[in-house]
């Protein structure tokens, strides 16, 4: 799967996400940001988490490698006149090394964004290298912190969106198999900690912390949550339908999924997120 980039929707993502840059207490306090870092955020979004950070950073760089995203948290940098927060678009799997300056970051900072941006890599190799390219920016002693979904993560959203997605193609007469969409329209990778401590230590990484949460993830928005959660993070399994096949695909994971996530007495949506976060030093 490509870069998904032009995709995505800074309003979907205000409206149904916003639980995404607010659970982050934990790995916030792994970077444990003072005024002498300047830091650059991979993948981050809609930028609500760069500019709180910044509130505590000498200076935070928000990248990410969607465009209408990039520009969304640049008009919020400058609507809250932000004078330590600043924005481009880097593609974190593969341009790194080409636009950021070595040095120039003691700390790189990344939440709920590697499994897109491996996702969007051919290789365990392609991964291991990006994984490569930060660990060359960063000088001496800097630091790597991410969290990110790992191995396990939505295990019961991804069987909902292969059901729905074959069972849309089988009416237009296709046999869309499993290799298919997973090949084509799937856009994540979740890594296991195995993987991430080999690509880490290959890179020459030392690991301060290497963990896995099973964390039930309430969405937004309550009885539309799980909608919202689709046309906000599952665009690309669609891709190819029709605008009334898509909305009718969406309408069936959704009852697919009620039996697992809904909450009938809570009236909402818990999903069986599972995080992988590391804190990795270059000595
Ligand atoms: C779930 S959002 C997380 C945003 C933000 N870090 C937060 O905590 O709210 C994932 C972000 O990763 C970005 N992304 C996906 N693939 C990427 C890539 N290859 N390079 C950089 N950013 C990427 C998306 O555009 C999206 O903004």
């Amino acid at each position: 799967m490509s870069n998904t980039g032009e995709q995505w929707s800074p309003s979907n993502y205000v409206t149904h996400a916003s639980f995404v840059p607010a659970l982050t207490s934990r790995v916030v306090s792994l970077l444990a940001p003072t005024r002498a870092d300047n830091i650059l955020d991979l993948g981050a979004g809609d930028g609500i988490l760069s500019i709180a950070i910044a509130s505590q950073a000498a200076s935070v760089h928000c990248t990410d490698g969607s465009r209408p995203m990039v520009e969304y948290a640049a008009s919020r940098v400058a609507e809250g006149n932000i004078a330590n927060v600043t924005t481009e678009v880097i593609d974190a799997s593969t341009q790194v090394k080409e636009q950021v300056p070595v040095g120039k970051y003691n700390k790189v900072f990344s939440n709920a964004a590697y499994h897109w941006i491996f996702g969007s890599l051919p290789s365990n190799e392609a991964r291991a290298k990006a994984i490569q390219d930060v660990y060359d920016i960063l000088p001496q002693g800097g630091q790597f912190v991410v969290e990110c979904g790992g191995h396990g993560n939505i295990g019961e959203i991804l069987v909902a969106l292969v059901s729905v997605v074959k069972s849309a193609w089988a009416k237009k007469g296709v046999d869309k198999t499993y290799a298919d969409i997973k090949a084509k329209l799937w856009p994540w990778y979740f890594a296991t900690n195995d993987e991430i401590e080999e690509w880490l230590k290959a890179a020459g990484f030392k690991i301060e912390l290497l963990e896995r949460e099973y964390r039930p993830t309430t969405l937004n928005n309550g009885e539309l949550g799980m909608k919202g959660w689709f046309d906000t993070f599952g665009f690309t399994f669609l891709e190819g339908l029709t605008e009334e096949e898509k909305h009718a695909s969406i309408a069936e994971a959704v009852e697919l999924l009620r039996g697992a996530d809904w909450l009938e007495h809570g009236g909402k949506w818990v999903v069986g997120y599972v995080r992988c976060r590391f804190k990795a030093i270059k000595e």
